[in-house]
């Protein structure tokens, strides 16, 4: 009997995609047939294309998305990539006759793309979606109606302590991507019924583990009992290398420069693919970090900066260039960087696929959200699992260089009520976080379970 053929279909964003092709890494090593939609201005781009026979990357046009950056822009993003159904749908026609691969069996989608029931439905196949943030954000989307009459939430002090399986918190950590401007925005029903879409039985991918988030974990399988985590994605020792992998070109020679670095010493600096800085908070933190006295490993993407010219920026870089403890780059090997021994701290905007590599590399987390969920996921961090302090950034005045110092001087000490606390708690996760792939684990053992019922599925 044919393997299972899986179509997978991303989000065109680096935060999602990453996730999507680990997922489907696994997938590949179990037995499953892959094949990866890329966009095709990503796939005219230079990436590393697997040689596996398992796997195919095929694009399809994607004329039909915004052509600016994708920022806060995400409703956009989504309204527009309806654009791209009657291609998806015309290709597993195609593949249906395809006489050197199996039709398709299912469709694993990315959670936000909310046509995928419709579109599954229609063609007759099975439907799994991938969510890549937190279980406990979720909770959040498929219990966005008791949240309602407290959006917008922005500056709201209001505490929050109804919400099945999470803690209590303050309103104004909620995700900004779940907001609406105001009680009658088309869009706000229009999220509440793509999440509804993701409850009864379809299967949901959770990128985390039971000791991550043991509680919003159990609450999420009591909304649908497919909810499962198979986190943390990026860290298998059971998956054999491929090349299976679509990404900036990294820069590696920051893995040498660590190398002849102290253990724990350096603090390592990124915003991940989409967020933004100004060009005074770069520099105040810039400033915090060089007064703290520790090496440091800054990712400065180009479109990191706002506010700067190019004349600016050159100087701010060549700046930090000249200080023998620093290493700026545009793009690092962030997993490899983060299991380094050299790397005591992780100064991050906490997006989902950071905080969970962070984490599982047994690294605390210096805390500065800029956006979307990172500031619900910065509470997580600091208030429930305390592996990580917040940078506080005032509503005018922005980051202050004094305090950047301090936070990095707190998680790099070494007394008892500092860093190794932190540090203590974080290994502890790093070592969760090992098990749950392990064939024995409990995120391995979810996928096992998937592929069982898939493999039903074909009989
Ligand atoms: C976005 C949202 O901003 C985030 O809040 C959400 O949880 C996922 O989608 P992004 O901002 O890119 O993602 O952050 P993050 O989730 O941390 O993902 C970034 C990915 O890029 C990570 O897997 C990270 O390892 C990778 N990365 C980042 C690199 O490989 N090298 C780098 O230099 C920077």
């Amino acid at each position: 009997m044919a393997p299972p053929h899986v179509l997978a279909f991303p989000f065109p964003a680096q935060g999602h995609i990453n996730p999507m092709i680990l997922l489907c890494r696994k997938l590949a090593s179990m037995g499953f047939i892959i094949t990866f939609i890329n966009t095709r201005s990503r796939h005219e781009q230079e990436f590393k294309k697997s040689t596996a026979l398992a796997y195919r990357f095929v694009s399809i046009p994607d004329d039909c998305l915004p052509k600016h950056r994708l920022g806060n822009n995400l409703q956009m993003f989504l309204n527009a990539m309806e654009g791209m159904k009657q291609d998806l749908e015309q290709l597993v026609t195609d593949m249906a006759s395809d006489p050197r691969r199996p039709p398709v069996t299912c469709v694993l989608f990315d959670a936000f793309i909310g046509w995928s029931q419709e579109f599954c439905h229609n063609l007759g196949i099975a439907r799994a979606l991938l969510w890549t943030s937190s279980a406990a954000c979720l909770l959040l989307c498929f219990h966005l109606p008791l949240l309602k009459h407290l959006l917008p939430a922005k500056g709201r002090k209001d505490i929050i302590d109804f919400m099945p399986g999470l803690p209590s918190f303050c309103a104004s950590h909620l995700p900004s991507t779940l907001q609406h401007e105001d009680e009658c925005d088309p869009g706000f029903e229009l999220r509440i019924q793509r999440f509804e879409r993701m409850k009864g039985d379809v299967w949901v991918f959770v990128n985390s583990f039971q000791e991550m988030e043991e509680a919003p974990l159990d609450a999420a399988r009591d909304v649908n009992p497919n909810c499962i985590a198979v986190g943390p994605l990026h860290f298998d020792d059971t998956v054999e290398e491929t090349q299976l992998s679509i990404s900036p070109i990294e820069d590696t020679s920051c893995l040498e420069w660590l190398d002849k670095q102290a253990p724990s010493s350096v603090v390592y600096v990124s915003f991940g693919s989409v967020a933004t800085i100004s060009y005074s908070d770069a520099q105040q933190i810039y400033k915090g970090l060089a007064n703290s006295g520790h090496a440091f490993l800054w990712v400065i993407r180009l479109d990191l900066l706002q506010g700067s010219d190019e004349q600016a920026r050159n100087e701010f870089l060549a700046r930090i260039q000249q200080n023998e403890k620093g290493l700026i780059i545009s793009w690092a090997p962030q997993v490899k960087v983060l299991e380094h021994e050299s790397v005591g701290a992780f100064l991050s905007h906490c997006g989902w696929n950071s905080t969970l590599e962070s984490l599982s590399a047994g690294v605390p987390i210096l805390c500065l959200p800029c956006f979307a969920e990172q500031v619900f996921n910065t509470a997580w961090v600091v208030d429930t699992l305390k592996v990580g302090v917040r940078i506080k950034k005032a509503m005018e005045a922005g980051i202050h260089a004094s305090h950047v110092e301090d936070m990095v001087r707190f998680v790099m000490g070494r007394d008892h009520c500092s860093g190794d606390e932190l540090r203590r708690r974080a290994k502890e996760l790093r070592h969760a976080a090992k098990r749950n792939v392990q064939p024995n684990g409990s995120s391995h053992a979810n996928l096992v379970n998937f592929a069982k019922a898939l493999k039903l599925h074909c009989d």
